[in-house]
């Protein structure tokens, strides 16, 4: 048994899937033999809700400066992202030469429409490459990972917060005290820190297992982040379920005391008790599905090859690093992922090995099948290769069961 990252209490392990790689680490053959593997085994907090790993892969390996993940690759996150700093620009930074601070802006997805408004800013995040195209969007970044220090230095150079924002990062951060020690440093009196991630309640009601992977250090619920703001002198104010990345949570976290918490906190912690968020069963159950559904996909690929049909992944996605390995999938099931990220294309997927191809391989001709890692996108993704199943082809889905559509 492992100690919670949050309270220190005992974390009882409910899956383990084995020795994976570092899941946006796409390799050329050249790197083959070099991999950095860990265990990826996840567990929740007997005492404090919280799920999460019980090994932490080291940050530097995990967010280099050629990380390779392009926020902006969807129009529907660019749509979602404009919408929340419309949001942001009429409430928490309403007032006076507001200042916004984003941890893990990536691309400028959500910053530049910030800056674009005119509004004073900063992005934080260690992936340079990607900072640059934020940059060069117009926005300002400082090349760094958010921890105490780092807003120390900012609260010192740039003056107080009115609102810190993060996206999909904070989940990330093993060393989540010191960003709340950070926040706590950076926020005006009144100020807010509002971070959106994957929710656990629609992992586990979907059986998104493959959520589950390296990056994904926390998985959140209401009830393990009211209790982790409280551990960290904040205060859990509100919430908001998202309809993106198959479902996600806003949390609002204010310091303690300082905002009255929105009916919506009360209501979702509710909803979570009825679910069986934080009883033990409910993860016994999750790790009958997870080894389920990977039986299941693995007899359905090997009866597709059987019958000689030809079958493609779309969407290298950091999710199908677990999929791929703990299934075994490579090369000669699947002998090619289609992918619309550049930095992707031309390399190969990690520990599974598989190629990385431009979407147009994929029309080329159209295969028989398609495993959608990317089905958060499934919309999007379908959408634009409608004449894919006009010409008879089926998606592969593997969540929240193994299904052909
Ligand atoms: N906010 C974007 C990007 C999410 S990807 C979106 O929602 O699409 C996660 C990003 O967080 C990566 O760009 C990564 O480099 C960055 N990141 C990881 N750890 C970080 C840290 N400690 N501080 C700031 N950024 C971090
Ligand atoms: P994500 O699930 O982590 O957001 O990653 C989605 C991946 O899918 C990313 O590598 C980009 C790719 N993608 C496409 O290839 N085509 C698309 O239309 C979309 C939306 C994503
Ligand atoms: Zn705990």
């Amino acid at each position: 048994m492992s100690k919670c990252r949050i309270c220190g209490g005992a974390v009882q392990e409910f899956f383990d899937f084995g020795r994976q790689p570092v899941s946006d680490t796409f390799i050329t053959p050249h790197d083959i033999g070099t991999e950095h593997f860990y265990r990826l085994a996840v567990g929740f907090c007997t005492s404090c809700s919280m799920v999460q790993q019980a090994e932490e892969v080291a940050r530097e390996r995990m967010f280099p400066s050629d990380y390779p993940y392009r926020s902006s690759g969807s129009s529907v996150m660019r749509r979602h992202f404009e919408r929340t700093a419309r949001h942001f620009l009429e409430t928490e930074l309403a007032g006076p030469d507001p200042f916004y601070v984003e941890i893990g802006c990536n691309d400028g997805i959500m910053l530049n429409s910030i800056g674009g408004a005119g509004v004073r800013h900063l992005g934080v995040d260690p992936a340079a490459e990607a900072a640059a195209v934020a940059r060069a969007g117009g926005s300002r970044v400082r090349v760094a990972f958010f921890e105490e220090a780092t807003a120390a230095a900012v609260r010192l150079a740039d003056g107080p917060a009115d609102l810190v924002f993060s996206a999909n990062t904070i989940s990330h951060i093993a060393y989540i005290d010191s960003v709340f020690a950070g926040a706590a440093a950076l926020l005006a009196p009144g100020g807010a820190f509002v971070f959106e991630d994957r929710y656990l309640g629609d992992i586990l009601a979907q059986a998104y297992f493959d959520q589950i992977y390296d990056e994904h250090f926390y998985l959140f619920s209401v009830r393990s982040v009211q209790a982790m703001a409280k551990r960290f002198g904040f205060e859990l104010v509100d919430v908001a379920h998202l309809p993106v990345h198959g479902g996600a949570m806003r949390y609002t976290v204010a310091r303690a005391g300082e905002r009255p918490p929105a009916p919506a906190v009360a209501e979702l912690l509710a909803q979570e008790r009825r679910r069986c968020l934080a009883e033990p069963s409910t993860y016994k159950d999750f790790a009958t599905t997870i080894d389920s559904n990977c039986e299941q996909l693995k007899a359905l690929l090997g009866s597709l090859r059987a019958e000689g049909r030809t079958v493609v992944g779309y969407g290298a996605t950091s999710k199908s690093a677990t999929v791929t390995n703990y299934c075994g999938i490579g090369p000669e099931l699947i002998p090619f992922i289609c992918d619309s990220t550049p930095e992707k294309q031309g390399r190969m997927t990690p520990g599974s090995h598989i190629p990385i191809r431009p979407p147009a391989a994929f029309r080329d001709p159209y295969p028989d099948y398609a495993v959608l890692f990317a089905w958060n996108h499934a919309e999007e993704i379908m959408a634009k290769e409608q004449d894919f199943r006009e010409a008879g082809g089926k998606w592969i889905l593997y969540v929240p069961e193994v299904q052909t559509v």
